[in-house]
């Protein structure tokens, strides 16, 4: 990777809070991008300000009755036990907190999360975050996140670590962005919403999570000297410098969206935030979360992201997860920040005791809530003890008596929907000739590493070269029981028609060799090319192509086979220079789709499944198109500096792209169909106000669970009307894009923004209409001198279309007279 040292001067001058920012220097070189250290900072952008106290639960939005219990029980305890409830053990599960049996509490299970419950067997692998946002469907996000709630309680977990809106996709290189939906907020919050309310109307407890500015791998946690030694820091990790406006416009978004929907407990994020550890940062953790957004449940730490006590609890910081000391906090014979240490701190008096039993308040609220107190709620399956290796039971500091079935089925029926999904949310982004579906065709030839069975075992994949691939890696990933491979579907579903199937698996093989030698005697008619691109946990991506060569595996097969199909297993973006040539006559983006991902594919390639997934980001010409890459080196050696500055603002994916006129190769929003649809012209603004204008500011109500109470009230309903003109039954996505008054609204506001999608199914020659709801936040930019949402004053354009760039209606409003 070589690093380019001539670095580009970018000063930028910001208004923050009516104070001026001097930006940093950026190497825009691809994968080594050298931020160094920024020593003028002024304003809020690069250090975070103290917001003190941690404030109280109220058990505002409907959560009074629990937490009453939850004082009741509070009220019961020493204050060992209070440090206990707050302090993570080795145990069973990913994160455990012991019982207290004389209160008859058997303790709390914590699982990953965010496509399966990770640590179990005879569990489903659902798909994962990004195909789930592929989707753009309120019902699927919802089902998904309700059937993978009900396999977390019937394995006795009472809180799965579960949805991901950080990263959001600031950065096409993230390593985690396949664990979270799209690199956009909207979209995003509509699925964390969907998702968490699924999960917790199955009884167990969500966890929106990393909070906030994860938008990176590299450096995400301190760099330990090489003894391990705890507290000998050779660098602290690096710090996301994000601006208030950016920060309430992007990244805060969609996590409002989650508190709305009642999540139960929010995890931050390991990174530093404007310079301060996210774990201990008062800004986000008080001030933003609890205070601006009414948040009542509690916070956990990430694994090991506590570096601090005190500091912590005050900060906000409600559970140390594991518990342990030193890297991932796996140490905790050493010995907890929490622990006996926060006994000492209040015995002391350095804590006052109502934080700690404001932080278990926070805690049992949630559990009382969602019944989890009931005796019927299931116990932990005792096979996940064995299997758990972060905290075997060699581990064990604590006792934990495992009753009831072990390795219990918990699978259901999801098999049928994880497969339903899995078409659902697959992506066509090029058809020609109506290469798509396929017509029962006799000769069939199957190319790449990713078609077949896994080839290392069904346990949790890993980035091995001969095998399909359908989950990313780390703790994100999920332990499959069975994987349908493309392969395997195909020739069944060949069998029917009595079709020849030739396949060559080997991408080396493939990518030199001339294919023609390959299928003597019979020239296929169609050739499925399969393809895949890892992306996992603690790493971010060196490139945006797809790997094994298969750039050069699609090359090869599309030299001599006229009709080459290609499908990607990918952890999001991918470049796909062949896309334009014309013997590649149809792509297929299917993301990871979970363990059905065989069956999921051959349904959409014969065409039993329409396809109606949209991309959840853009697909741009080159990888080094994109801003807002990872800071990847550093070139000065002080402890604390490593710092991404997020100085592209509101600048990501196709806001970038858009606001700098950059042509791309697919844009967000995009997806084919085997139908075709219509919007016809006319789009219709109704208020639901009964008033046609409003006013700019929000009315000031008491906060509630999202915040002010006023942003989330519908303001307008945009309508639109849309025909199925093809000769098919196909569902599609209108999407409604709003372009904010110029003038009125600050420098930096992107062209075009989502701010409303629906998913209709439509029969041939059918018309419905569709409306988008827009709330008050939806018109709204936050403002960072009065730090209050305000809708401009001035028109706006209402762009209802198929996708970012493919806009076919537009209507002109000014909601502020
Ligand atoms: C670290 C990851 O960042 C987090 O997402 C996960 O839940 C914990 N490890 C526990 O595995």
């Amino acid at each position: 990777m070589a690093s380019k040292l001539a670095l580009v001067l970018s000063t930028l001058l910001l208004a923050v809070n009516g104070q001026a920012y001097d930006g940093g220097d950026r190497d825009e070189d691809a994968f080594s991008w050298v931020q160094p250290l920024n020593t003028t900072i002024l304003g809020p952008y690069g250090h975070s300000p103290a917001v003190l106290p941690s404030p109280n639960a109220t058990g505002a939005g409907g959560w009074e009755e629990a937490l009453q219990k939850a004082k009741d029980f509070v009220a019961q305890l020493t204050v060992e036990e209070k440090a206990d409830m707050i302090t993570g053990t080795p145990g069973p599960c990913v994160g455990n907190i012991v019982a207290i049996p004389r209160l008859g509490f058997k303790g709390l299970c914590l699982q990953d999360g965010p496509l399966a419950i990770r640590v179990a067997d005879y569990a489903s692998v659902f798909m994962a975050g990004v195909s789930a946002a592929a989707s753009w469907d309120r019902d699927l996000l919802y089902e998904r996140g309700y059937a993978m709630g009900r396999e977390f309680r019937a394995k006795g977990a009472h809180v799965a670590l579960s949805p991901v809106a950080g990263p959001l996709g600031r950065s096409a290189y993230s390593g985690r962005n396949w664990e979270g939906f799209a690199a956009d907020p909207y979209l995003t919050g509509v699925a964390m919403e969907e998702t968490i309310m699924g999960h917790q109307d199955a009884g167990v407890q969500a966890t929106p999570k990393h909070f906030i500015g994860n938008e990176q791998e590299t450096m995400r946690n301190p760099l330990y000297d090489v003894n391990g030694t705890v507290g000998a820091v050779t660098f602290e990790a690096i710090s996301s410098n994000i601006d208030d406006r950016t920060m309430h416009e992007l990244y805060l978004w969609p996590f409002a969206n989650a508190v709305k929907a009642g999540a139960a407990s929010f995890m931050c994020s390991y990174q530093r935030l404007n310079g301060s550890y996210a774990c201990e940062n008062s800004k986000a953790q008080n001030g933003l979360l609890k205070g601006e957004l009414g948040f009542q449940g509690y916070i956990m730490s990430d694994w090991g992201g506590t570096h601090s006590g005190v500091a912590s609890i005050e900060g906000g910081l409600d559970m140390n997860m594991p518990g342990g000391l030193g890297s991932y906090g796996v140490n905790w014979k050493a010995g907890s920040y929490f622990g006996a240490n926060a006994t000492a701190a209040v015995n002391n008096g350095t804590v006052p005791e109502s934080r700690l039993d404001d932080m278990v308040i926070r805690i049992m609220t949630p559990y009382y809530f969602l019944g989890q107190d009931a005796e019927d709620f299931p116990s932990v399956d005792p096979s996940t003890a064995n299997l758990n290796t972060f905290s075997p039971p060699s581990s064990w500091l604590r006792e934990f008596n495992l009753t009831g079935e072990s390795s219990r089925d918990v699978r259901e029926d999801h098999g049928g929907l994880i497969r339903r999904h899995g078409a659902e949310a697959t992506v066509l982004l090029k058809n020609v000739d109506g290469a798509l579906p396929l017509k029962h065709p006799k000769s069939i030839a199957i190319f790449g590493n990713d078609a077949g069975d896994d080839t290392e075992g069904y346990y949790n994949q890993q980035n091995f070269e001969f095998g399909t691939l359908t989950a990313g890696g780390g703790s994100g990933t999920g332990r499959l029981t069975y994987l349908i491979s493309p392969s395997e579907a195909i020739k069944a579903r060949a069998a029917q028609d009595k079709a020849l199937v030739q396949q060559w698996l080997n991408n080396t093989l493939i990518a030199t060799s001339n294919v023609t030698d390959l299928w003597i005697p019979v020239v296929p008619e169609v050739c499925l090319v399969f393809l895949k691109t890892w992306a996992e946990e603690a790493k971010d991506r060196e490139h945006l192509s797809v790997d094994w060569h298969g750039d050069d595996v699609v090359y090869s097969v599309a030299k001599s086979c006229n009709n080459t199909v290609v499908v990607t297993h990918s952890s999001g973006i991918n470049t796909l220079p062949w896309a334009d040539h014309p013997n590649v006559t149809a792509i297929l983006a299917v993301h990871y789709p979970g363990q059905e991902s065989g069956n999921s594919i051959a349904d959409i390639l014969y065409g039993d499944v329409n396809p109606s997934g949209r991309l959840p980001y853009t697909i741009a010409l080159n990888g080094s198109d994109y801003n807002a890459p990872p800071t990847t080196a550093i070139n000065t050696t002080g402890v604390y500096d490593w710092q991404s500055w997020f100085d592209e603002k509101l600048e990501i994916d196709y806001r970038y792209f858009d606001a700098h006129d950059i042509k791309v190769r697919y844009e967000f929003g995009f997806g084919l169909s085997y139908t075709t649809f219509e919007l016809a012209n006319a789009v219709e603004v109704e208020s639901c106000t009964g008033s046609e204008t409003v006013s700019s500011r929000p009315e000031a109500q008491p906060v509630m669970p999202g915040g002010n109470p006023a942003l989330w009230e519908v303001l307008y309903n945009v309508t639109a009307s849309v025909t199925n003109t093809g000769g098919v039954a196909g569902a599609t996505v209108p999407q409604l894009y709003v372009t904010f008054p110029s003038g009125t609204t600050p420098a930096g506001t992107p062209p075009k923004q989502l701010r409303g999608f629906t998913k209709k199914t439509l029969q041939p020659g059918e018309t419905a209409e569709v409306g988008f709801e827009l709330m008050r936040r939806d018109l709204s930019y936050w403002d960072v001198v009065s730090q209050e949402w305000l809708i401009p004053e001035g028109e706006f354009v209402f762009n209802v279309g198929f996708s970012s760039r493919d806009i076919r209606a537009t209507a002109k409003f000014a909601p502020v007279a």
